[in-house]
Formats: C-alpha cells, structure tokens, sequence
C-alpha cells in the first residue's frame, strides 16, 4: 500500500470513535482530509465540529456538518487528527500543516485525542521530521538564535502565515530525547505561540497504519 492508501485505511478505522451526539473536534492534514470525505456515513450522529484550521472549516461545512466554536462548546469528548511523527508513548511532532497552535488548544481541551498515522511516522526517537515552531514575526531571529543554541537549525518557512498571523520556524536536527522538558523549554522563549511537540499531552490512542492493517497502541 502507498501512503495515500494507509491515510485513507487509517481515516475509514477512525470512523468507530465516534459516538452518536457527539461534538468532535477535527485537526488538519491530508489524513483529516481522507477522514472528513468519510464523515457523510457518520454525519448522522455528529452534533456539531470544532475545527483546528480555517481549511478545515471549509472542508467541513461543505459536508454540509455544523461548525462551532470551542468557546461554544467546552470540553470535547473526542479529537481526532494526524500528526508528523509519533514515539511508543504517543509523543508527537506535529504542524507539518502549520496548523498546530489551534490543534494543540483543541487537544488540550479534548477528554480523548485520537491520532491517525501511517507507519512511516512511527519512530524511537522524535526529531527527524523538523519541529515547527509558530513565532510572532518580531521574535523571528531571536527564536532562531535559542533553536541554535539548542543544537537545532532553525529554517523560516517561505511564503507561509498561520491562520492566526504568525510565521513558521522549522527546526530540523534535533535528536529529541526529553520531549516533554524541550516543549516546556521552548515554551519560554518570548515570541513563541507554540511549538509542534505534543509530549506533554500526547495522544491517547494511536491508530498506525500498515501493510498488516491497523495497530491501535
Ligand atoms: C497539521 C498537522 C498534521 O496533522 C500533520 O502535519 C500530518 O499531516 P498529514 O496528515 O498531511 O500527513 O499537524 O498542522
């Protein structure tokens, strides 16, 4: 199977979370994609949507699905989105998207985050994939200089601003082996919105993708 087919095997899987009347919150990516062109069989029993990006809203209102905010909502029973790259403690690297400020305020408010990969994602050691750190345009350089310092390169994203005005850091060559300290870490640095590491809350269940099926960890 190519990568495109275990994101639409993986999506199809997800379809079993949800529960009739539930308000699901909905992250960003192709394999949300692949899951939002399913959600019609299911449509049925979703009470409404809190979306992580503004693609994701149109893509879902064109389901013909209600989006709600998440101020209107509380708390959430279900999330579900992609991510980067996962570790065995369902540590994740995500916001290849750029979409990850939203993403990580709706995990964070959600009781179960259920994450799609494929198993090409699913590593020993995060990293690999360069971490995205959403940064206020003025801190730009600074941010850059404490990725260096943190043994990271820092490289701008071009011709991209988040949906909530910021600019992209990709920080690739970090061996992340305290995921939850260099979150919190980077965290700190004035100017930073959020960075892409969703250690400190993880997803809750894993759903990888494979040759042999789906793996649920
Ligand atoms: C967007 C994300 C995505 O979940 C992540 O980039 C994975 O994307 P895809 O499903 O396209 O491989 O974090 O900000």
């Amino acid at each position: 199977m190519n990568q495109d087919q275990k994101k639409n095997k993986v999506a199809e899987a997800a379809l079993d979370y949800i529960e009739s009347g539930q308000i699901i919150g909905i992250g960003s990516g192709t394999t949300v994609h692949a899951l939002i062109n399913k959600l019609e069989t299911v449509k049925s029993k979703i009470e409404a949507v809190v979306s992580s990006s503004e693609l994701t809203t149109k893509m879902v209102k064109e389901k013909k699905i209600r989006v709600i905010e998440l101020r209107e909502s509380g708390m959430l029973p279900l999330y579900i989105d992609g991510a980067d790259e996962s570790n065995d403690k369902r540590q994740l690297i995500k916001g290849g998207g750029g979409a990850l400020t939203r993403e990580k305020i709706i995990a964070n408010s959600s009781e179960k985050f259920l994450c799609l990969i494929d198993d090409s994602k699913y590593v020993k050691t995060l990293g690999s994939f360069p971490l995205p750190i959403e940064v206020i345009k003025m801190s730009q350089s600074m941010v850059a200089l404490e990725m260096i310092k943190l043994g990271g390169r820092p490289v701008y994203r071009n011709d991209f601003i988040t949906d909530n005005g910021n600019i992209i850091l990709d920080v690739h060559g970090l061996e992340i082996l305290e995921p939850m300290a260099l979150e919190q870490k980077i965290n700190n640095i004035p100017g930073v919105v959020t960075n892409g590491l969703f250690a400190m809350r993880g997803a809750d269940n894993l759903l990888i993708s494979g040759d042999d099926g789906i793996k649920n960890m």
